[in-house]
């Protein structure tokens, strides 16, 4: 009886050995970590990292998550192992916007979807959306006069919302530009809130703001199915997104092309993931040179050395390498998105530690890349006067894998 009893411990014991949960901040009461979470997101997972910069584990309300800091844990989600990974509540609720497009569709669906875009962003393509984009940066830029003052975040949504347009469906936006420019205000309010649990309820008050998503939705369906219906009318490829995302066909599967409302998620989906990211992106490019006189120094004497005072092309880029690494820079400072969600389908292990089945998992790419920078300047015992100067000369690669089958386009 006793030998049975101690076998039965040694199993248990050794079945919680294998179930053994990471480390991190326990709760006390059901709101500890949902209310913070809610709050300063950034503030309260920036400091779970610092007591647990590789990987920590709490509760957000009833769900079990976990935050991953460390570059290899990331890899494992998003590439290794990304067939045990959906996406996170904050995409699945992006649905009610967005549908069943690149950004939020899973499994066989979305690579079917992915193989029928992925002509539209072949590199000749890219080169003539790469003209259209001078072009507006140009005309943009000659409308500013020397003295004035201008709010840049708001410049730069104005300009990637009329590239956007133009690059996707061949449309000027100038005339609408302003109603545009206000439904999708409304509709990012969707995603501008923590997707907590609480949120599958309170989405569906009759709140003010669930009132402002849901007219900036219907206002963005009318213009998007507006503009398909004109391309399907005309029948002719007009060098835009759009019109490869109307005559592509699935060869592979045979499966055919896309019905409207296909088209209709995919449009929203790169109008949306396309126009805010690349437009703070540049806001915050600005803003670090206005922080950086010499840098900017250095960034237009080689603009002046490679142009020659011409409007870039495609081809110049590769010449552009200061510039480039600017930009990579500030986006590894201020990333433009700087968190992502995954939900486990089956249980299994990161790092050693036991992840259940329908876990949170969240991938900050801000909280990433400044413990990577923090572990960096504690490696090279950097004194901390020294630190701004020096993190930004030491880890300047972006963290995130690129191989990732559900990366950017
Ligand atoms: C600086 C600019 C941008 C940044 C930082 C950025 C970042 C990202 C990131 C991190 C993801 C992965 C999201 C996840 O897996 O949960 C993603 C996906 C995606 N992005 Fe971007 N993006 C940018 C610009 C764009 C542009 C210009 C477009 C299109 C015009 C675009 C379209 C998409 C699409 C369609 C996906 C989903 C891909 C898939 O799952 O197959 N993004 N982006």
């Amino acid at each position: 009886m006793n030998s049975m009893s101690s076998a039965a411990k040694t199993v248990i014991a050794e079945n919680k050995a294998k179930r053994k949960l990471a480390p991190g901040p326990k709760r006390k009461a059901l709101g500890d970590q949902l209310v913070p979470m809610s709050r300063d997101p950034i503030e309260f997972l920036l400091k779970i990292a610092r007591e647990h910069p590789d990987i920590a584990t709490f509760k957000l309300g009833p769900q079990r998550t976990f935050l991953l800091s460390k570059p290899e844990y990331i890899e494992d989600v998003l590439v290794a192992n990304d067939w045990n990974y959906v996406k996170g509540r904050g995409l699945q609720r992006a649905r009610k916007v967005l549908g069943k497009g690149l950004l939020t569709s899973e499994g066989n669906f979305h690579r079917r979807q992915r193989r029928l875009s992925q002509p539209a962003f072949h590199k000749q393509r890219i080169a003539a959306y790469g003209a259209v984009m001078a072009e507006y940066a140009a005309r943009a830029r000659d409308g500013w006069k020397e003295g004035e003052t201008r709010d840049i975040a708001q410049e730069m949504m104005q300009l990637t919302l009329a590239i956007v347009a133009k690059t996707l469906f061949d449309a000027d936006v100038q005339g609408e530009a302003q109603q545009i420019g206000k439904a999708l205000t409304e509709v990012l309010e969707l995603f501008a809130t923590f997707s907590s649990p609480l949120t599958a309820f309170t989405d569906k008050l009759p709140t003010a703001r669930n009132r402002r998503v849901k007219r900036g939705k219907q206002r963005l369906d009318e213009t998007i199915y507006r503009i398909i219906a004109e391309h399907r009318a005309a029948g002719e490829d007009r060098g835009d997104l759009l019109s490869m995302l109307l005559f592509a066909q699935d060869a592979e599967e045979g499966s055919g092309g896309m019905s409207d409302e296909q088209l209709r998620d995919e449009v929203m989906t790169l109008f949306l993931a396309g126009h805010e990211t690349t437009a703070n992106a540049l806001a915050w490019t600005w803003y670090l040179l206005s922080q950086n006189p010499e840098v900017e120094v250095k960034m237009h004497a080689e603009i002046d050395k490679v142009l020659g005072g011409k409007l870039p092309t495609f081809e110049d880029v590769p010449r552009l390498n200061y510039t480039e690494r600017v930009f990579t820079e500030a986006m590894r400072l201020y990333p433009p998105v700087w968190l992502m969600g995954r939900r486990s389908v089956s249980a299994s292990k990161i790092g050693g530690y036991y992840v259940p089945a329908k876990s949170i998992v969240l991938l900050s790419q801000f909280v990433t890349h400044t413990m990577s920078a923090i572990i960096w300047i504690l490696r090279n015992s950097i004194p901390i006067a020294g630190c701004r100067k020096r993190e930004q000369a030491g880890p300047s690669t972006l963290t995130f894998p690129s191989a990732a089958a559900r990366a950017c386009v």
